[in-house]
Parts: C-alpha cells; sequence; structure tokens
C-alpha cells in the first residue's frame, strides 16, 4: 500500500518582519495530512492560521522548510506549474472571499474550470450543480455585489469545489452565516468529503464545525500542536 502522506509540511518557519517588529508565525512548524482526512485549525485572532493556509495552498513561501504532494517538493516548482497545480488540486476559500466584482454568480463559479482549459460544456455543468448544492439555484444570474454577505461566501465555496479539488482549503467558511446556512455548509463538506474522499483542511472559530472533523489542530509558539 501507498502511505505517502498527501501533504507534509516539514519544519515551516515564516517571520513577517517590519521596521518595528519582527513577528515570529511559524518556527519549525510540521503537519502531515492523509488522503480523505478532514483537520480544523482553531487559535485565536491573529496567531497565523490564514498564514499557515496560505503556505499549504502554495500562494505564499515560507522562509524555510518544505512542503510535499503525495512526495513532491512542491516549492521546488516554477511559478507556472504551481499555479497549474494550484487549479487543479486545490480549493481555496478565502476569509475575504474574492469574488469577481461585475460578474454573476454563475460566473464566478466557471472561472477556475476556464482557466483550466475544460470545456465550456462541462463546467457549466459542474457549476450549475455546485451552486445548487449551496442553495443558490435562485442567484445564477445575480452579480457579486447584488448578493448578500452569506450568499457571497457561498458563492465563494461553490467556486472552491467546481474543479473537484484533491484538498480543500476552508478559511472561515462559515464566519458570514447564520445557523440554518452554516449548518448546510457543514453538511454539504461531510458530504464530499464522505463521496469523494475530498481532503479538508478548515480554519474556523465554529466550535461545532470544528468538533466535526477527525482532527483539531492549533499554533502555539510558532508549532502546530493537537488541539
Ligand atoms: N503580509 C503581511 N505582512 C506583515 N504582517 C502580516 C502579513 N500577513 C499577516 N501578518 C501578521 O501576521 C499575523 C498572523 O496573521 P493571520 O492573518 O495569519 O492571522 P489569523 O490567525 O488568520 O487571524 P484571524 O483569526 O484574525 O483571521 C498577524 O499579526 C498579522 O498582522
Ligand atoms: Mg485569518
Amino acid at each position: 500500500m501507498d502511505d505517502t502522506p498527501l501533504l507534509e509540511m516539514n519544519a515551516v518557519s515564516k517571520k513577517f518582519t517590519s521596521k518595528s517588529s519582527e513577528l515570529e508565525i511559524l518556527n519549525q512548524a510540521d503537519l502531515c495530512i492523509n488522503k480523505g482526512e478532514t483537520m480544523a485549525v482553531v487559535g485565536a485572532s491573529g496567531i497565523g492560521k490564514s498564514t499557515l493556509l496560505n503556505i499549504i495552498g502554495t500562494l505564499d513561501k515560507p522562509d524555510s522548510g518544505s512542503l510535499m504532494y503525495k512526495g513532491q517538493d512542491l516549492f521546488s516548482y516554477g511559478d507556472e506549474k504551481l499555479a497549474g497545480f494550484r487549479n487543479r488540486k486545490i480549493g481555496f476559500v478565502f476569509q475575504f472571499h474574492y469574488l469577481l466584482q461585475g460578474f454573476t454568480a454563475f460566473e464566478n463559479v466557471l472561472l477556475p474550470g476556464l482557466i483550466a482549459g475544460k470545456s465550456k460544456k462541462t463546467i457549466e455543468k459542474y457549476a450549475a450543480n455546485m451552486l445548487e448544492r449551496v442553495e443558490l439555484g435562485s442567484r445564477f444570474d445575480h452579480r457579486v455585489e447584488e448578493l448578500s454577505g452569506g450568499e457571497q461566501q457561498r458563492v465563494a465555496i461553490a467556486r472552491a469545489l467546481v474543479m473537484n479539488p484533491d484538498i480543500l482549503l476552508a478559511d472561515e467558511p462559515t464566519g458570514n452565516l447564520d445557523q440554518k446556512n452554516s449548518d448546510s455548509v457543514h453538511r454539504l463538506l461531510l458530504d464530499l468529503n464522505q463521496e469523494l474522499g475530498m481532503t479538508i483542511i478548515v480554519v474556523t472559530h465554529n466550535a461545532k464545525l470544528a468538533d466535526m472533523m477527525n482532527r483539531k489542530v492549533t499554533l502555539k509558539e510558532g508549532r502546530i500542536i493537537p488541539a
């Protein structure tokens, strides 16, 4: 059996320095996640959870350390190869969802597929399906600025899922949602994990969501430890 972890972060360090201060966010941090696992990252505001997720999602580089995906060193990839990897394998739900203003919900969800060069018909089918699953079937043609905060968050979730990524990285995916919509997003995440074996790393202050994950970790003194 192949027991190579899906993702392995080794001795990753990350500092932010400015004239007046030096912030040590990660200090030789290690993390290992297997295919199909679900993990919650909890911890105080400003401790570095989004920074960690950005590094795992290859959007930011650490000062030192390595990140392996199925045994391959991701930071040895050139920019273009890394962008392709991110597009195909990683779904990202950002804390501040970064949808394209002026475009419709549907267009926003189509975008990752169009970037990947998928056929329009295929990607339209997936995008419609994902918008239905986040209960936005009646909002396809609304532009982003015509949607509520919670609806925008759900469009961002649909966009992250449209390429059927190996790994979903979600930064406070239910931060703007009411109880009912939070519950339905929680259910969607668990369904995707069970149906597709999608690996999920979620940053959350929502105790209910954190408890649903297989594992809970926290950041402390730059390390990732069991919560
Ligand atoms: N690009 C940057 N330059 C300088 N400092 C940064 C940068 N990005 C983040 N920081 C700092 O690093 C620390 C960790 O930020 P991060 O966004 O990772 O925290 P967080 O745990 O996600 O917080 P929250 O729960 O509030 O979202 C913060 O103190 C922040 O000010
Ligand atoms: Mg954050």
